[in-house]
């Protein structure tokens, strides 16, 4: 019934939605289950200010970012999934500890949903928490072109009245009149640097929009950046606010005036909200950039009890003297230090390496790729990865199926220890990203910087 519903939607060739706002998607929604349909296909939007054309895009259901997918801890998430396209696509659930068959993640885990196809991505959702689904296939190009959006577990009966809003931060690169830039895309110049950068930032696919909260004295804001290779930096008129989760996992909260947040990280933030409302900027260029307007609806604000706070349970780090070290340096791109790296089976300069096969990065001196085995690991161990940053560029480093432990010292003072599923390592940094192996399969340890894994930054571990 619903298979056939869904493909007849399909057929008649129906564009979901040009609403403002991210809606939860009409789900249809059984006991511990939540059930929803998503379509890849191509369409048009807005990017730029109001009036301007509308760009051509590759949508989830007619919008980018894709509908806002709700569910609870604890359910079976369906999705049955539609691939509308012209090319092969697969969908990944970022930052969910996942079945391996779901990942999503070509010539590893999943064969190509084919053009005209369809498939049913099934799983149970094991953590709350900000996390986001996006197309895994060619996906410095898909992902370019619109195809992501966010997926929010919640906690089983939390009503704190704190109200909950959703912005994804997207960084696109566009022409003078607000269409996608194609021919850039692939450009050597962008993936042997920092990986595309775009010239316009949009939240909820919108350039400045004006997002209503209902008047209340706290908010929790998800931020999320789906930016192929940028880092933002977001404040709010310069009010404090403070940091509850970082990649979905609750941490201890801190206070802090911005927040730094790489290409596929998270940050959930709880901010008062006064009658005013805000503005968010983003500042990491050095010159201020509003990217939304936060507006109070009404002019009651109603104060939270201080009984009335999230109860998100804070997970505690336990060393483990048994860990399981593997070592990866990090190579390649400009100003890097690699000459040559081995590529099928052979060494090769790196030269050749970017004229012919678009590869410029490597770990350990291979060209890495979804057949590059950094290790294997016995289910259950612990895992050291010792990771070394050994080029001239900042690289959001993403372990698939798994949360890790990492000091992370953005905020300055002492370092704090937290979960993550990517971190941002700057040049010549070495980090220790410390998990438990418990979740069997093959996964992906990559680079966000979409163009960098494309070009060679990106290995296996394989656990069983
Ligand atoms: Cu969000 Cu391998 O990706
Ligand atoms: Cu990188």
């Amino acid at each position: 019934m619903l298979r056939r519903s869904f493909l007849q939607g399909v057929a008649a060739g129906t564009l979901v939605s040009t609403s403002t706002f991210i809606k939860p998607s009409l789900a249809l929604t059984q006991l511990g289950q939540s059930h929803f349909e998503l379509v890849a296909e191509i369409g048009k939007r807005a990017l730029g200010p109001v009036g301007t054309s509308q760009a051509d895009l590759w949508l989830y259901k007619g919008t980018t970012p894709g509908p806002m997918l709700t569910v609870t801890k604890g359910d079976e998430l369906i999705v049955n999934f539609f691939n509308n396209l012209d090319q092969p696509t697969r969908i990944h659930w970022h930052g969910i500890r996942n079945l391996n068959e779901m990942d999503g993640v070509p010539d590893l885990t999943q064969v190509a949903v084919d053009p005209g196809e369809d498939f049913t991505y099934r799983f149970p959702v094991r953590d709350a928490g900000t996390f986001w689904y996006h197309a895994h296939s060619k996906a410095w190009e898909q992902v370019a072109r619109g195809l992501y959006g966010p997926l929010i577990v919640r906690e089983p009966d939390t009503n704190s009245g704190i109200e909950d809003i959703t912005l994804v931060a997207d960084d696109w690169r566009l022409t003078e009149d607000y269409q996608l830039h194609e021919e850039s895309l692939g450009s050597m110049m962008d993936w042997s640097h920092q990986g595309r950068l775009g010239n316009w930032l949009t939240i909820n696919g919108q350039s400045n929009p004006a997002i209503p909260i209902k008047a209340k004295n706290l908010a929790r804001i998800r931020l999320i950046n789906t930016a192929n290779a940028r880092s933002m930096t977001f404040e709010f008129e310069g009010k404090k606010f403070e940091v509850i989760a970082l990649d979905g996992e609750p941490c201890s909260p801190f206070v802090a005036f911005e927040i730094t947040i790489a290409p596929a990280q998270r940050v959930d933030i709880l901010i008062t909200t006064d009658l005013n409302g805000f503005r968010l900027s983003e500042i990491s260029t050095g010159t201020p950039v509003i990217v939304a307007t936060v507006k109070v609806q009404t002019s009651d604000v109603s104060v939270l009890n201080t009984s009335n706070r999230l109860n998100l349970q804070v997970k505690t780090f336990r060393s483990n003297l048994e860990m399981v070290d593997i070592d990866i340096h990090m190579q390649g791109g400009a100003m890097g230090n690699l000459a040559s790296a081995f590529f099928e089976g052979e060494e090769r300069p790196l030269q050749e390496l970017a004229m012919e096969h678009s590869k410029l990065w490597a770990f350990d001196g291979s060209i890495g790729g979804s057949a590059h085995f950094l290790a294997e690991v016995d289910l259950g161990k612990t895992v050291n990865l010792r990771v070394c940053n050994d080029t001239s560029w900042p690289h959001a480093m993403h372990l698939h199926g798994h949360h890790f432990w990492v000091k992370f010292y953005e905020f300055g003072g002492e370092p704090k220890r937290v979960l993550r599923d990517t971190y941002l390592m700057q040049p010549n940094e070495r980090a220790e990203l410390q998990f438990v192996a418990d979740n069997p399969g093959l996964w992906l340890f990559h680079c966000h910087m979409l163009e960098h894994h494309a070009a060679g930054m990106g290995g296996v571990i394989a656990i069983s």
